[in-house]
Formats: C-alpha cells, structure tokens, sequence
C-alpha cells in the first residue's frame, strides 16, 4: 500500500490516555466483577490494552458488528455478524469500542445488551468520538479522544482490511 499516513494520535499518547481511562473505570466499579463486551474487531487493540489496566475480576466476550462494508462510508445500517453473549442477566457490563462516527453501532449493541441481556449496569467505551458525524445519542462514559471527520486508521481501525496492526492512530494524507 503506498498511501501515506500522517500521525493523529502516537503510541504514548495513547497509552497514556488508556491508562487514565482504566483508572476511571478501576474508580466507577470499585472491585465489582465486570463483563467487557468488545466490538469486533476495531476495538481489538484498545480492548487489550484497557483490560490490562483493570483491577477487578473480569470476562472478556466479543460481539461482531458490521455497518462499514468495504469502504470509508457508513451504509446506515447496522448488520449483526455475530451476537452470542452469554446471560448477562444483573451483570456490569462495560461496551468498548474504537469509534463512534454515526452513533448507528454503538446504539445497536448498547440497545441489545440493556434490553434484551437486561445487564444491571452498562457502561461504554470508546477510544474516539468523532461527535460531528452523529446521527443518534449515545451515551459515552469513556471517551479517548475526540475526533474530527477524517477518517482514521490503525490502532485496531482499517480502510479496507488493512492497518489494523498500526500501533498508532493515523490518518491518510493525499
Ligand atoms: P457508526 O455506526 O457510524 O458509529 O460506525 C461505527 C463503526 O464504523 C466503528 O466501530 C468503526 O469500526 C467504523 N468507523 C467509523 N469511522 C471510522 C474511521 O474513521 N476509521 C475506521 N473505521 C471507522
Ligand atoms: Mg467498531
């Protein structure tokens, strides 16, 4: 791939923000066991690195959700890949995903988990907000950083499939 990318957000930067947002986290459950719901597979890296940092007892499960397809614009449309959880019936569950653009995804699984699991406490974390591009309220608890409406790569986010592996938050200059 010969695009050039141009840095947003370094490894420290980030590093250093997720160790505040585990802090956070650590401070709101206080000891409490927690179900971590990570959004595939953009949040994978973010995902990793927070869970690292939290002091309670904690599951780690996984949701796939697609509303992107191949491109950098969204379709409108939520489509669950793959939704097996187990009961989180009176359970704290903390949603993390990397970005909330529209809003479309993060309502669709926020939606899913309170409603249909009727998980006790649900908290949301997301590494970026890009708050200009949102169509529908979301509730964000934890937010990284905020973004404008370029579109990001690495660190867990792809444009096509590729530069999920970045270690850093970049965006592709022309
Ligand atoms: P939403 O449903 O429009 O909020 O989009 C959410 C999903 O689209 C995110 O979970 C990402 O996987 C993807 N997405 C949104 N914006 C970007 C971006 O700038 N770079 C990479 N992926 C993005
Ligand atoms: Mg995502």
């Amino acid at each position: 791939m010969e695009t050039r990318l141009r840095v947003l957000f370094s490894e420290k930067e980030i590093e250093q923000r997720v160790r505040e947002l585990a802090e956070e986290i650590n401070g709101f459950f206080d000891g409490e066991e927690v179900v971590v719901v990570a959004v595939l597979a953009g949040s994978i890296l973010f995902a990793s690195d927070l869970i690292k940092r939290l002091k309670m007892p904690v599951q780690l499960e996984f949701v796939r959700l697609s509303s992107y397809g191949d491109g950098d614009r969204s379709c409108g449309k939520v489509k669950p890949v793959d939704l097996t959880l187990p009961g989180l019936e009176g359970k704290n569950v903390l949603v993390v995903e990397d970005i909330v653009d529209s809003g479309l995804t993060a309502k669709f699984i926020l939606d899913y988990v309170k409603l249909q699991h009727k998980a006790a406490r649900v908290k949301f974390a997301t590494l970026l907000d890009k708050a200009c591009a949102r169509k529908t309220d979301v509730p964000i608890d934890y937010r990284g950083f905020e973004v404008d409406e370029k579109f990001v790569v690495g660190y867990g986010m792809d444009y096509k499939g590729y530069y999920r592996n970045l270690p850093y938050i970049g965006y592709i200059s022309q």
